[in-house]
């Protein structure tokens, strides 16, 4: 098969088929930080409610960083892993003092803000700023290994390369932000954990493990 027409297909299927969710509203990088931050331990209908509480608090990169922290934790209740809001606290200080309240505009630079990670950084660079970089995340595993019926482990340290290098030859030169956002939509509404949608699914043709009748040995993973 054309390794990039996956692509290209899958952001077709994007453009109609894409979650109505409050942070694809604007592509703002506050908005995005606050949305993939939230999102890192926390399922979308969880997280829904305290990213839009969060935002109208804190709407901007000033606001969150003349913030008392208790207040911040305040909003992050119930939320868990605390560490997530005192690093975006903390960031958000960075943010004022280094940056002068803008966001870095490239994966390399995001990296260097506290709490921003290689997923978040990806997923900031390319969402807010267009840059081609995979945010390689569980629904990538999952919908890769059985696309190309790949039997790398997934608990292994070395799946987020590995995963990411595979991402490469299927990701579209244009519009990385919208391709790496359908590739979690597909993952979590078609290309589900159990009982995939494979009938509903736009690479059902492209799909190796679909193929071989073979969807339920896909991701292989080892570790528990
Ligand atoms: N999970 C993490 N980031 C997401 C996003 N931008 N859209 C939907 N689900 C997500
Ligand atoms: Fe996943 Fe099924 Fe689509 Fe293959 S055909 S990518 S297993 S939903």
């Amino acid at each position: 098969t054309d390794f990039l027409y996956i692509g290209v297909k899958l952001l077709k299927w994007y453009q109609t088929h894409k979650r109505d969710l409050p942070w694809r509203k604007s592509i703002n990088p506050y908005n995005i930080w606050i949305s993939e931050v939230v999102l890192q331990q926390t399922q979308v209908k969880q997280g829904m409610q305290h990213y839009l509480n969060f935002v109208e608090r804190f709407p901007d990169v000033d606001t969150l960083a003349n913030a008392d922290e208790e207040e911040v934790l305040l909003y992050w209740k119930g939320l868990g892993y605390y560490s997530r809001a005192l690093n975006l606290h903390k960031a958000a200080k960075q943010l004022v003092t280094d940056y002068n309240s803008e966001f870095p505009e490239t994966y390399a630079e995001l990296l260097k803000l506290k709490g921003v990670g290689k997923y978040t950084a990806a997923a900031i660079a390319s969402i807010s700023f267009h840059e081609k970089v995979a945010a390689v995340d569980g629904n990538f595993y999952r919908v890769l290994s059985r696309l190309f019926a790949d039997d790398f482990d997934i608990s292994n340290s070395r799946a987020f390369q590995y995963f990411s290098e595979l991402t490469e030859l299927i990701m579209p030169e244009t519009d990385a932000g919208c391709f790496n956002q359908a590739m979690m939509d597909l993952g979590s509404e078609v290309c589900k954990p159990k009982n995939p949608l494979c009938s509903d699914c736009p690479l059902q043709d492209d799909c190796r493990a679909f193929a071989i009748g073979k969807i339920n040995q896909f991701p292989v993973k080892l570790k528990k």
